[in-house]
């Protein structure tokens, strides 16, 4: 069960998500703040730069990786960032801007590798 500020972090996430479409929000996107972001809070789990290749028993896929997915979208992103999988924790992003930035700095390496 989640805490209660938790879940109030949650419905702030989505009431900006909804509001404002991450997609739709390209000029404000600051990716170097996104790159910090993944830094601190997804390099435990992830290999979150562009130079680091995903060991094939590593089973969480890179960002570079889950970036090129067929039909990947900043609001696909960050509905799984918003709604983790089995293995993810919940995140406390401190603005909902940081959600933005780590979904732009991810997307940023679509196309790349
Ligand atoms: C405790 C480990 C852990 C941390 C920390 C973590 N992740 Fe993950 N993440 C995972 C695992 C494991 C998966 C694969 C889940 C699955 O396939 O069921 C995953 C999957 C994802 C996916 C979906 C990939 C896809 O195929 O579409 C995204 C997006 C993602 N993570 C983003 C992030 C972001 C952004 C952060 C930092 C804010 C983060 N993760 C931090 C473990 C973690």
């Amino acid at each position: 069960m989640l805490k209660r500020s938790s879940q109030w972090r949650a419905i702030v996430f989505i009431a900006t998500v909804v509001t404002s479409p991450v997609a739709g929000q390209e000029g404000s996107t600051d990716y170097a703040k996104g790159a910090l972001i993944a830094e601190r809070a997804c390099s435990l789990c992830h290999d979150v730069t562009i130079d680091e290749s995903d060991p094939p028993e590593n089973k969480v896929p890179s960002f570079v990786k889950i970036a090129n997915e067929p039909h990947q979208s900043a609001d696909r992103l960050a509905e799984n960032i918003l709604f983790p999988h089995r293995d993810m924790p919940q995140f406390s992003l401190d603005a909902p801007s940081d959600l933005r930035d780590v979904t732009g700095y991810i997307m940023s390496m679509r196309g790349k590798k």
